[in-house]
């Protein structure tokens, strides 16, 4: 059995990694060898791409490539080692997060963006990813209140819509993949919501999340 690959998908302040700590910590006190990374910036070579990315505006082009070479190499050095040794990988963003910025947000072409993706990840997709969908206001204030906002944080609000609007669209071309979580309310109304989908895909694989 190969391991589980399961990713977080969300706009700005959706909460995604406050909510990958608690699912790492919940499903480790179930037995599970659980890996914790991100993207970008998973390996040492992605720290310095992360740098460039969120500190810099690039051309459209030049941010999408950097993205993929990222995760090119996440999925070589992290990714794959820790799948084929059957360890659960919770993985803070991953190729939806390029269809959904570059794609939809920056207006790129979306089969260019799927081409790049396949040539980064040789294929390679989530078992499931559980998009944290918030109203675009909710995400950027609460983000917004941590403060030091990165290059794509300081976008308008209209971009960040665009982005949501392309998580929808995913969610909706990939039903048996991507579980939509309503993260607006509490932490732990969200985490629940989390652990059922959990719970639910691993009694029935085939499953659509409802
Ligand atoms: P992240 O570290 O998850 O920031 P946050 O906690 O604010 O969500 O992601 C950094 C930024 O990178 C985020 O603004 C979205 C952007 N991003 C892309 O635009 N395309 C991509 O393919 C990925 C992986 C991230």
């Amino acid at each position: 059995m190969p391991g589980w690959f399961i990713s977080l998908e969300g706009i700005e302040g959706a909460g995604k990694t406050t909510q990958m700590h608690l699912l790492a910590d919940w499903l480790q006190r179930q037995g599970h060898t659980v890996l914790t990374t991100w993207e970008p910036g998973g390996t040492e070579l992605g720290q310095s791409l992360r740098q460039l990315l969120l500190h810099h505006r690039l051309p459209h082009r030049t941010e999408l490539l950097l993205y993929a070479a990222d995760r090119a190499t996440h999925i070589a050095e992290v990714l794959q080692p820790a799948l084929q040794t059957h360890q659960v990988v919770l993985c803070d963003r991953y190729t939806d997060s390029t269809v959904a910025y570059q794609g939809y947000g920056r207006g790129m072409d979306l089969h260019l963006i799927d081409q790049v993706n396949t040539i980064a990840t040789g294929g390679l997709m989530p078992d499931l990813t559980l998009w944290l969908d918030v109203p675009v206001e909710v995400g950027l204030r609460r983000a917004r209140g941590r403060g030091d906002l990165n290059a794509i944080e300081q976008e308008s609000f209209a971009f960040h819509e665009r982005v949501r609007q392309g998580y929808q669209a995913l969610a909706k071309q990939y039903p048996q993949r991507i579980c939509r979580i309503d993260a607006a309310s509490d932490v732990e109304t969200v985490f629940k919501q989390i652990r059922a989908a959990i719970a639910g895909r691993w009694r029935e694989p085939a499953s659509e999340c409802q």
